[in-house]
C-alpha cells in the first residue's frame, strides 16, 4: 500500500537533509521502546529525531494499516458520509490522512495528542493536504478525564499499547462517548495487540456497541490462544527507511488487528478471512470467521462453481459470504 501523494512528498520533505546515522540510532530506540512496550510515563517520540524516524519507519505501515482497517469498515457501510473526525493519540496524523483517503467528506477534524513534538510534525504534514478544518490539541490521557464534542467518526490507531490497563479502559469508554456513527480501534497484530483488542470489543459490547469488523458475530472469539487474530499489510519501505533499518529487503509485511464498532445496528459480513488463503489445483482451503460465533477452516471446490470462484478471490482479511 501506498501513502497518498501529497503525505509521501510532506513526508520526504520532512526527512530532507536529515542524516542516516541519527534515523537509524533513533529508529533503532524507537523499535525497542514498542517492542517492549514500555510505558515509563514518557512520550516515545519527545525529540525530532525520533518523530523523523516515526515519519521514515512508521507513519508508512501505521497508514496502510489503518487504511485497510477503514476499507474493511466502509465496504460494510457504503452509506457511511462522515463530516467530522477525532483522532485520539494522532501521533503526526496517520489516521487522519486515511480517513480522509476513506472518507473525503471529511472536513472537520480534531486530533488529540500528548506530544508536542508529533503534534508540530503533524502539523507540518497536514499543511501539504487539500484545505480542510483541522485543530491539533495537547491533552495527556494519563492526566485526567478526556471531554470531547461527539464527531461522527473517532479513532484510536496503536495507541492502546502505549498506555496501563486502567488508561486503555478510560480512553475506550471516553471515545465511545465521542463516537456519533463508528468507532475504529487499530493495534500492531501481535498476540498482545489482540487481546487489548478483545478487551476493547468486550468494554463495547457491554456499552451498547455493535461490532461491524473484523469479526462475523458479537460471540465470545472462538481463536484459541496461542493462535490470534491479525492481519497483515504489504507496505513499500523507501530508500531513507531501507538506510536508516540498514534494511535490503524493499517492504515489509506489516501486522494488524482493528475493531470497528458502530453505534447503529449495521451489516456485517457472514464470513472474514482469518489466515492466508491455502490454494491448489481445483482447491482452496480458507480459515473463516462464521456468524455463527466459530472460526473453522472450510475447503471449497470447484465442483461449487460460484462459490469457488468467490473463495479464489479472496485474500487474507477479506470479506466473504458464505
Ligand atoms: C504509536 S503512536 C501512533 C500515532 C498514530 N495514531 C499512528 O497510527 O501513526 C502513539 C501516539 O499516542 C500518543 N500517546 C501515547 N500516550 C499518550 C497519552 N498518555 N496522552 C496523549 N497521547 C499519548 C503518542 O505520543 C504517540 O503519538
Amino acid at each position: 500500500m501506498e501513502l497518498p501523494p501529497a503525505l509521501r512528498d510532506a513526508v520526504d520533505a520532512a526527512l530532507e537533509g536529515a542524516s542516516t546515522a541519527a534515523l537509524a540510532e533513533a529508529s533503532a530506540m524507537l523499535s525497542q521502546r514498542y517492542r517492549s512496550e514500555l510505558r515509563d510515563g514518557r512520550f516515545h517520540v519527545s525529540e525530532d529525531d525520533a518523530a523523523r524516524a516515526y515519519l521514515a519507519a512508521r507513519l508508512p505501515a501505521t497508514f496502510a494499516a489503518v487504511r485497510a482497517a477503514m476499507d474493511a469498515a466502509e465496504s460494510l457501510l457504503p452509506e457511511f458520509r462522515p463530516k467530522t473526525l477525532l483522532d485520539l493519540g494522532a501521533g503526526p496524523g496517520t489516521a487522519m490522512w486515511a480517513a480522509r483517503d476513506t472518507w473525503p467528506t471529511i472536513d472537520d477534524t480534531l486530533m488529540i495528542e500528548g506530544s508536542p513534538t508529533m503534534r508540530r510534525w503533524g502539523e507540518t504534514l497536514a499543511a501539504s493536504a487539500a484545505p480542510f478544518k483541522r485543530e491539533w490539541r495537547g491533552v495527556d490521557f494519563a492526566k485526567g478525564k478526556l471531554d470531547v464534542d461527539t464527531h461522527d467518526l473517532v479513532t484510536i490507531a496503536y495507541v492502546l499499547d502505549e498506555l496501563e490497563e486502567a488508561g486503555r479502559t478510560a480512553l475506550v469508554e471516553a471515545a465511545w462517548r465521542a463516537t456519533g456513527a463508528l468507532l475504529l480501534i487499530v493495534e500492531p497484530g501481535t498476540p498482545a495487540g489482540w487481546q487489548r483488542i478483545l478487551a476493547a470489543r468486550a468494554q463495547l459490547i457491554e456499552a451498547g456497541a455493535h461490532v461491524v469488523a473484523p469479526c462475523a458475530h458479537e460471540a465470545l472469539c472462538p481463536i484459541v490462544s496461542p493462535d490470534w487474530c491479525h492481519f497483515s499489510r504489504r507496505v513499500a519501505r523507501t530508500k531513507i527507511h531501507l538506510r536508516s533499518k540498514g534494511a535490503v529487503v524493499p517492504f515489509e509485511d506489516e501486522k494488524f488487528i482493528y475493531l470497528a464498532a458502530s453505534r447503529a445496528p449495521a451489516p456485517r459480513a457472514s464470513g472474514r478471512v482469518l489466515s492466508p488463503p491455502r490454494a491448489s489445483s481445483g482447491k482452496v482451503s480458507l480459515k473463516l470467521c462464521l456468524a455463527s460465533g466459530a472460526a473453522e477452516t472450510r475447503l471449497f471446490t470447484k465442483r461449487e462453481g460460484d462459490r469457488f470462484k468467490a473463495a479464489r478471490r479472496v485474500d487474507w482479511g477479506d470479506a466473504i459470504d458464505v
